[in-house]
């Protein structure tokens, strides 16, 4: 005997399933059947990539490039972000390059760039993952819940938002907060590198492990590298880098503040070292 076929779910329980599983914006108006798509052709992996093997595994997350945009092998972005990256005089150029990059697909499902927030002439300069949804309104980083906390971990150091600045690794936010593929990274990458360069901190502080991960060149976790200091070479200058939580961890973690707490103090201790703290 066959069994009763299951119900197909209400609308109402096929929203509830995509919010809890993070889907809560749409890309396009109109539904589109991937699998009636033989045009759109899975990205190829890049080469000399960070990691390669996690590059192949995650190609179909790749949010759809819309119909009218030209899709630029990853490789080829990669390429295009360095050369373009490298060509920007300024922090202003550098804005205006990203405006016009095509090279990410997060530029098309994102509502704006969120390049930065600060003093592009502060000597400390953090660094965090991706933008979510309140920046992605705003149009700046850490603006949310965790951004309230960033600026309380600001303040215990002695500053504001007006003596330091705040970037993302990826200006786009990615759709649904998912996170970026390893090829979003890459791609955006040297635009992030450039950015640090300009502003020429004395202080580079990367909140959390992406942000860590990317920037200092380690696979080592969070647990391991928060407090440690890094030489980071902007490619004119080395400069000193520590790694400390994300305060969207700390927000779910609240008993990691201490440690956090810690790294404040190291990073307080180091811009005496280096100069005023209110410079
Ligand atoms: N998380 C980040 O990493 N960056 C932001 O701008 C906001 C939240």
């Amino acid at each position: 005997m066959n069994p009763t076929p299951e119900p197909a779910p209400t609308l109402k329980q096929l929203l509830a399933f995509y919010l809890e599983s993070g889907v809560d914006c749409a890309l396009t108006d109109e539904p589109v059947n991937r699998l009636a798509e033989p045009d759109v052709v899975p990205a190829a992996a890049p080469r000399e990539t960070a990691a390669p093997r996690a590059v192949r595994e995650i190609p179909a997350a790749t949010p759809p490039i819309p119909r009218n945009e030209t899709a630029v092998a990853p490789e080829a972005a990669i390429n295009s972000a360095r050369e373009a990256a490298r060509t920007a005089p300024t922090l202003e150029a550098l804005r205006a390059l990203l405006e016009n990059f095509g090279g990410c697909a997060l530029k098309h499902t994102a509502t704006r760039l969120v390049f930065a927030d600060g003093n592009p002439q502060a000597r400390i300069m953090f660094v965090g993952e991706a933008p979510g949804r309140d920046e992605d309104i705003e149009g700046l980083p850490f603006v949310g819940r965790s951004g309230k906390l960033l600026d309380r971990m600001i303040a215990a150091i002695g500053l504001d938002r007006s003596k330091a600045y705040i970037a993302n690794v990826i200006p786009w936010r990615p759709p649904g907060n998912r996170t970026p593929t390893p090829q979003e990274t890459q791609i955006c990458l040297p635009f992030i590198q450039r950015q640090i360069e300009l502003v020429n901190p004395d202080v580079l502080v990367t909140l959390g492990n992406p942000s860590t991960q990317t920037l200092l060149q380690t696979r080592e976790g969070i647990m391991k590298t928060r407090g440690r200091w890094f030489d980071y070479d902007t490619g004119t200058r080395t400069i000193r880098a520590i790694a400390t939580f994300h305060p969207a961890y700390l927000l779910r973690s609240p008993s990691y503040k201490r440690m956090s707490w810690q790294d404040l103090r190291a990073i307080a201790k180091a811009l005496v070292q280096t100069g005023s703290p209110s410079s």
